[in-house]
Order: C-alpha cells, then structure tokens, then sequence
C-alpha cells in the first residue's frame, strides 16, 4: 500500500489483535480509517470493547469501530479463552470501554469504504474471514474496488494449530475463507509458516514493562498471559507467536517478505479431518493467485516492541 491509501482493519480483538492494533496506531503515516470486529478469539461485541479499549488507549476515539459477524457463515461459533483469557485480553479484568461502536455493521461499512476509495483500500483481515466474505456477498464487485487484501491466516507447510490441519481464523470460517481466496483481487497470506518463525520473548515483555508508560505497560500486561499460554502449551519457554502484528507490519510494507510465490491457494470445505486446510498449489506455475508468506527475516518483534515505546535493550539487566 502506498502512504495516505485508507486501511480497514477487520480483527477478532485478542491479545495479538491488539499488539497489531497498537502497532499501526503508533506507526506514523497510516491512515487506519475503521475496524470491523469479527467472533473468533471472542465474541464479536467483546472485539469490538477491546478494541475500544486500545483505540481510548492509544488516543484515537475518531476511528470508527463496527461490529461483525457473530458466528461463520453455516452459523457456528467457537471463541479462544484458553489461550486469550475470557475477556480476550488475558484476563486484565479491565473497565468496560469510554467509547461506543458505531451502528453500521461491519459488512457495510467494508463495502462504504471500498466505493467511496475505488482501488485504494487495503483490508487487513486478521481474525476469521466472515466479514470479508459477507461483504462480498452484499456487493459483488467487491474485489475490483479494494486496492489489497492481506490476511493472517492458513498453515501451509505447518500444522495447523486448531487441528492438525488448520490454522485458527481459516478453522472459524472455512466457507468463508474459500469465497475471499478464490476470488479475483491481490491478496497476501501471512500463514503460520512465518508467523510461528517471528517469535516475542519474555525479554521484550521486561522492556515493554521497563518503558513505565500507559502503551507499552498495557502490551507488557497481556504479552505476559500470552507468553505464558504459549510456554505451557506449544514451546516450554516464554516465547509467543508474532501472528497479526507481522501480518499488519507485511501490510504496510514495513516488514518484506524473504520468500513469498504466488500461487493459487484453496481451502478444505469437507466436513472431515483436513477442514480448514489452505492448500498452495506450488505444482502450478507461478505468478498468479495468492502471494504466500513464507519467510521473513525474524526480526520483527524487536522492531514491534520499539514501535509500542519499549525500552532499548541495553538499558535492562537480563541475565
Ligand atoms: C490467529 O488466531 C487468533 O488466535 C490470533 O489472533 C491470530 O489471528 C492465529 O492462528
Ligand atoms: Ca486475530
């Protein structure tokens, strides 16, 4: 995306959510025009209240918040408490936001932005494809009016990890993810390929915690239930998955991608064990479909963490 292109961020508000979220508040030069709020890591409302809550935080009550979906589109809907607490920020028990969210819903108001800013709206999907998906529906001439599309989302040479086979924003929505990669716009995928590969540590949370101000004490605040989550769970040792905010950082181009093909990538919709697969075809020639993160140089978080008003790492004593 170019400088001054509006950009719509579509998240199901937990933790990483909200480190994205900070992240692209903080970054000079973005122009982050509305967020819609997806079910996934929580409901859609708990979504749309975090992300309130950062929007007070980081000082940007202007930017409009619209709730989305509440379930995918065959009307399921599983949230994530074990690994984002029940409240979606680690269990920070925090005050019910000062803002409200607007009253468009989600779907119209992706479809709003997209006529009213033909070929310059990037949508940056970070939670499951739903709204995406419905917006589609509601306009089909979507795909030409929206300048970009990336997505966190899809395992491709990773196991999945909802299922053996699925990553969790593809597993919510399967149906839905299908519609938005199968149809004809640019679209980047930041799978867990990469986004397992760019990994916070409990060093970054000391200097977020050492930096003594409202931002980075807060990320510090619910990075500490994450790495816990993800040392108990996936690595044995306080170290958690960069996911939504290395997806954001590839979306404004501050992060640039090691190995990424383009190839078309399609999704398992059966009902059996591979639901929620992406599947890249790299047998095909490529150059057209979807361009696939596959690589990055991993070294994203600290960059993350200077950006949230961390402090450098040579002022803390970490043996
Ligand atoms: C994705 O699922 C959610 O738990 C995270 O916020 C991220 O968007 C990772 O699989
Ligand atoms: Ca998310």
């Amino acid at each position: 995306m170019t400088p001054n292109d509006p950009l719509l961020v579509d998240c199901d508000t937990g933790i990483d959510d909200a480190l994205a979220l900070l992240y692209l508040l903080g970054t000079p030069g973005i122009d982050v025009r509305a967020i819609t709020t997806v079910f996934g890591n929580t409901s859609a409302n708990t979504a749309a209240a975090n992300t309130l809550r950062v929007l007070d935080l980081a000082g940007r009550p202007d930017i409009p918040t619209a709730v989305g979906a509440g379930s995918s589109l065959r009307g399921t809907a599983r949230f994530a408490p074990h690994v984002h607490g029940d409240d979606g920020l680690g269990n920070t028990g925090l005050p019910a936001p000062a803002l409200a969210p607007t009253t468009e819903p989600a779907a119209e108001l992706i479809v709003r932005l997209a006529r009213e800013n033909p070929g310059r709206l990037h949508l940056l999907a970070i939670g499951p494809l739903t709204n995406l998906a419905t917006a589609m529906l509601l306009d089909p001439e979507l795909p030409d009016l929206v300048g970009h599309v990336t997505i966190m989302g899809g395992a491709v040479d990773h196991p999945g990890n909802v299922t053996p086979a699925a990553e969790a924003n593809i597993a919510n929505d399967p149906e839905a993810a299908q519609l938005v990669l199968r149809a004809d716009w640019d679209v980047t995928l930041v799978p867990l390929d990469v986004t397992m590969t760019e990994l916070l540590t409990e060093e970054h949370r000391l200097r977020l915690l050492a930096a003594n101000a409202p931002t980075p004490r807060f990320a510090a605040r619910i990075l500490a239930h994450y790495l816990d989550v993800y040392q108990r769970n996936v690595f044995g040792a306080p170290r958690a998955a960069c996911h939504d905010p290395l997806a954001a950082a590839i979306a404004v181009g501050e992060v640039s991608p090691v190995v990424a093909p383009i190839v078309p990538v399609d999704v398992d919709t059966s009902d059996g064990p591979g639901r929620g697969r992406t599947i890249a075809d790299s047998s095909t020639e490529e150059g057209s479909g979807v361009r696939v993160v596959l690589r990055t140089d991993g070294t994203f978080p600290d960059r993350l963490v200077q950006r949230l008003g961390g402090a450098p790492s040579r002022t803390l004593d970490i043996a």
